[in-house]
């Protein structure tokens, strides 16, 4: 019989402090950011469900196309007794890999989302009898610790959001990643590849404007956590490629002049006309790249698969 856990390594109160320090440090900081990993209450992880099914939104049909063609491959080449998901939201793609891993024995898919966790662990257990879920309330960023389970291990980090780090986090992460492996596991590596510019953009600036409404959602989250007064119909949508760190800004441009209040910090935001807000970054990829932040951390590139059109990669590393 399968079972599914899930267990909260990420008490609610340490997740609270956590947003009122990233909120403080943000909001104050000159240009102003804040985290990406709050755009992802429940209504955050439904829109972005909806964004992985808009024409503009490749990336996810292209790696789904790649975990289709390729999982028999990829459970030939690390037949995984226990595979952890880092990011996983909804698992919908991971399900390629699920039934292409005959010896499975757990899944540990690992998301900040309580109810994208929920949602996709019991409907898992329910399609595939057998399967242990054991499910981690965690932040991918602040130490993991993995329960026990057999190995060997694959960990999977897909979707592209490895993109979401800024480099110096994303070394710090890919190294913490190599320390959670033992010889014998490998990571499974989703990174979206550098394209034309334009298509880069519409895919984080959809005519249907789902994307606005998800970057918007992050105010909504301070809102209601810490008690804000941020009006997200004040504030326009914006990304834009930055062609010199080849990644896609996502940002938040006040629509006026205002001051936001943020009661739970004791703050008073200013925004001129037109002031941005960083929310977001969205990488994207070159081979080499991919293999020298990997080296750096002590992996080794051993396979690289893409969609037809080359517009996102598949990497499977291992243990050096
Ligand atoms: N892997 C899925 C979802 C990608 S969206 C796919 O490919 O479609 C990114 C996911 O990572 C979301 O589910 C979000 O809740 C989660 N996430 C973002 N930052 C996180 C963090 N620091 N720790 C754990 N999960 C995080
Ligand atoms: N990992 C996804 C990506 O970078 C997350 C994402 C998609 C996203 N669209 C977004 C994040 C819009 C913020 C805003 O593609």
């Amino acid at each position: 019989m399968s079972e599914f856990h899930i267990t909260r390594t990420l008490p609610e109160d340490a997740m609270a402090a956590a947003l009122r320090a990233d909120v403080q440090k943000g909001l104050t900081s000159d240009p102003k950011t804040l985290p990406p990993k709050w755009f992802y209450d429940a209504r955050g992880s439904e829109l972005f469900e909806q964004i992985t099914e808009l024409p503009e939104y490749y990336p996810t049909r292209a790696e789904r196309e790649i975990l289709a063609g390729r999982a028999a491959e990829i459970a030939d080449a690390l037949p995984a007794r226990t595979l952890v998901e880092l990011g996983s939201g909804s698992s919908e793609k991971t399900r390629h890999l699920i039934d292409a891993l005959r010896r499975l024995h757990t899944y540990v898919p690992v998301d900040v989302s309580d109810t994208a966790l929920e949602q996709a662990g019991r409907a898992l257990v329910a399609e595939r009898p057998g399967l242990n879920v054991h499910a981690l309330i965690a932040d991918f960023t602040a130490g993991l610790a993995l329960p026990p389970s057999p190995g060997p291990r694959l960990l999977a980090f897909l979707g592209g959001t490895i993109g979401n780090l800024l480099p110096g986090e994303r070394a710090e992460f890919l190294a913490s990643v190599r320390a959670l492996l033992s010889p014998g596991d490998a990571l499974l590596l989703g990174t979206d590849l550098v394209k034309a510019e334009d298509v880069l953009v519409r895919a984080y600036d959809d005519a249907a404007g789902v994307t606005a409404a998800f970057n918007k959602n992050v105010l909504n989250v301070v809102n209601r956590e810490l008690g804000a007064d941020f009006d997200p119909d004040a504030f326009d949508h914006v990304a834009l490629w930055d062609p010199a760190n080849e990644w896609i800004e996502m940002r938040l441009r006040s629509r006026a002049e205002q001051t936001v209040k943020v009661p739970a910090l004791d703050l008073a935001v200013h925004f001129a006309a037109g002031e941005e807000l960083r929310t977001e970054v969205s990488a994207k990829f070159r081979k080499d790249r991919v293999s020298a932040e990997l080296a750096a951390a002590g992996l080794e590139l051993a396979r690289w698969w893409t969609d037809g059109e080359e517009r996102f990669a598949l990497s499977l590393s291992v243990v050096v």
